[in-house]
């Protein structure tokens, strides 16, 4: 299963992308996540990445599209992936087409979780991440079961991302609903789509993808 994970920022793509690599044992590839690790390093591209993720604005395509060109070469990806957050627009997706046609890694299923946009604020602003092993949290919609400890590696420090800030997080929104609706056409038109409620709560939001994937199968 070659998938991807559409959905507006806190629409629940790396909530569910957690699940999904439990289930289905495939690689999850997040480009928020690798531009977040380059930016803590300090590389070069975490650098420059930085400046476009701090205004909730999309990194230029080609550095993207070379990020994913490259994560997709890897062995791990031969028996399928999950990207999220990446096709962002038209020209991603474009690209991403012709890699996966010259790696022969095409995709198989695109998932859009489809969330009212007026909910995403809360989700956003009440979203916390264990520091060790990535694993998202909301104060009020999905607390650690043990209040303090990561309920998947036990980790005891915990923080927020620097663009959920309700400033960024208006423009991330901005930003993303105005390259939607082309990818979704694109998707639908080439019969790979598939739609989840994303307003409903996140093992029932889970339900309804695996259902999905275990008809790609
Ligand atoms: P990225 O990291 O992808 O951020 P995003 O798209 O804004 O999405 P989020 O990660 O914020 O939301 P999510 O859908 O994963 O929600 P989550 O599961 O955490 O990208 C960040 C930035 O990197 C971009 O702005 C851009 O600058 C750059 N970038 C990335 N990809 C790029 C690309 N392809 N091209 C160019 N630039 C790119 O859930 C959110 C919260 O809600 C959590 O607290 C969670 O617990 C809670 N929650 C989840 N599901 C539910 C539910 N069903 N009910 C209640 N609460 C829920
Ligand atoms: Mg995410
Ligand atoms: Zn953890």
């Amino acid at each position: 299963m070659n998938l991807m994970l559409m959905g507006l920022p806190g629409a629940g793509k790396g909530t569910q992308a957690e699940r999904i690599v439990d289930q289905y044992k495939i690689p999850h590839i997040s480009t928020g996540d690798i531009f977040r690790a380059a930016i803590k390093n300090e590389t070069p591209m975490g650098l420059k990445a930085k400046g476009f993720i701090d205004k909730g604005e999309l990194v230029p395509d080609e550095v993207t599209n070379g990020i994913v060109k490259e994560r997709l070469t890897k062995d791990d990806t031969k028996n399928g992936y999950l990207l999220d957050g990446f096709p962002r627009n038209m020209v991603q997706a474009k690209a991403l087409d012709e890699i996966g046609q010259e790696l022969d890694r095409k995709l198989t299923g695109v998932i859009n979780i489809h969330v009212d946009p007026d909910s995403l604020l809360e989700r956003l602003t009440g979203r916390y991440i264990c520091r060790k092993c990535g694993a998202t949290y909301h104060k009020v919609f999905n607390p650690t079961k043990v209040e303090g400890v990561c309920d998947r590696c036990g980790g005891k420090e915990f923080f927020q991302r620097e663009d959920d800030k309700p400033e960024t997080v208006k423009n991330r929104l901005d930003v993303n609903i105005k390259m939607n609706t082309p990818l979704l056409d694109f998707y639908k038109q080439k019969n790979i789509l598939h739609e989840v409620n994303g307003n409903q709560e996140i093992q029932k939001v889970f339900a309804d993808v695996k259902e999905i994937l275990d008809n790609l199968k």
